[in-house]
């Protein structure tokens, strides 16, 4: 059975793009079969953040009826398959789940897991995805703001059978103004179900084009998304970070 994943947030730039991207590739490294699907109608960058940009066709062809789903079905160098969306400012109106659902039927044979980047915000573009999707997992991070905007997401998506899997906490430094994890856990009523430090190896993987599980593995932003996609798939990973990386963070800042 193929499971649909929608990776959603209320507020913006709290690092859906990223683990999408990230997900997709460790669940292909634990040899599952997957398709991330760009969901970013608007402001899509996943294709950038995989290199993968340069393509002719993405779902926008799809949606306006000049391509088919598997035109725009790219493979990424470490066998995920990827469905991008236009990154130029072209705007496809009137998108809702039956679009999605339409393109979504045409991956189900084969896959394991489709992963589906929501927009961000609370508007139709990112609900249209997210009724799309059988399960959601919902990326915030310790911040007042980014909590608040989630637990609105989870509000909204209360609407739909879409199934909460829980929450995705990224870019934790522990620091003390933090929001507390079981605070987070309250206020949005989900368990938290990963955990994803904040890491400048993330940063230098987009840069480089390149999911950090691939870029650099023994990071641990990339370990700490690999404990996640192996919880997804009922295995247990369990990061273990070397003292000279810790060492070497503390002193240099991350
Ligand atoms: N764990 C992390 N550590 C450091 N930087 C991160 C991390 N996760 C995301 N980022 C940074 O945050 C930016 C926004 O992430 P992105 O995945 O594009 O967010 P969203 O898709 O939710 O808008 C990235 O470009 C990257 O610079
Ligand atoms: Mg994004």
């Amino acid at each position: 059975m193929t499971r649909i994943i929608a990776i959603s947030s209320g507020k913006g730039g709290v690092g859906k793009t990223t683990l999408v991207a990230n997900l997709a590739a460790a669940l292909a490294q634990y040899g599952k079969s997957v398709v991330a699907v760009d969901a970013n109608l608007t402001t899509s960058n996943l294709a950038l953040h995989l290199g993968m940009h340069l393509y002719p066709k993405t779902i926008h062809d799809v949606f306006e009826g000049r391509a088919k789903v598997s035109d725009v079905l790219y493979t990424h160098k470490t066998g995920f398959k990827v469905i991008p969306a236009d990154i130029s400012l072209r705007k496809t109106k009137n998108i809702k789940s039956h679009h999605y659902i339409d393109v979504l039927y045409k991956l189900l044979e084969g896959h394991d897991f489709i992963l589906i980047d929501t927009p961000a915000g609370l508007g139709k573009e990112s609900m249209a995805a997210m009724e799309a999707a059988d399960e959601l997992l919902t990326v915030t991070n310790p911040e007042l703001p980014a909590v608040t905007d989630a637990f609105k997401l989870v509000m909204l998506a209360s609407k739909y059978s879409t199934h909460n899997l829980g929450i995705i906490l990224n870019r934790v430094k522990n620091e003390t103004h933090e929001l507390p994890a079981e605070h987070i856990e309250r206020m949005i009523g989900l368990p938290i179900i990963g955990t994803v430090p904040e890491d400048r190896e993330v940063r230098k993987a987009i840069a480089m084009k390149e999911p950090v599980v691939v870029y650099n593995p023994r990071s641990p932003a990339a370990q700490h998304i690999r404990a996640i996609a192996a919880s997804l798939i009922g295995e247990t990973y369990t990061p273990r970070i070397p003292l000279s990386y810790r060492l070497f963070n503390w002193l240099y800042g991350r």
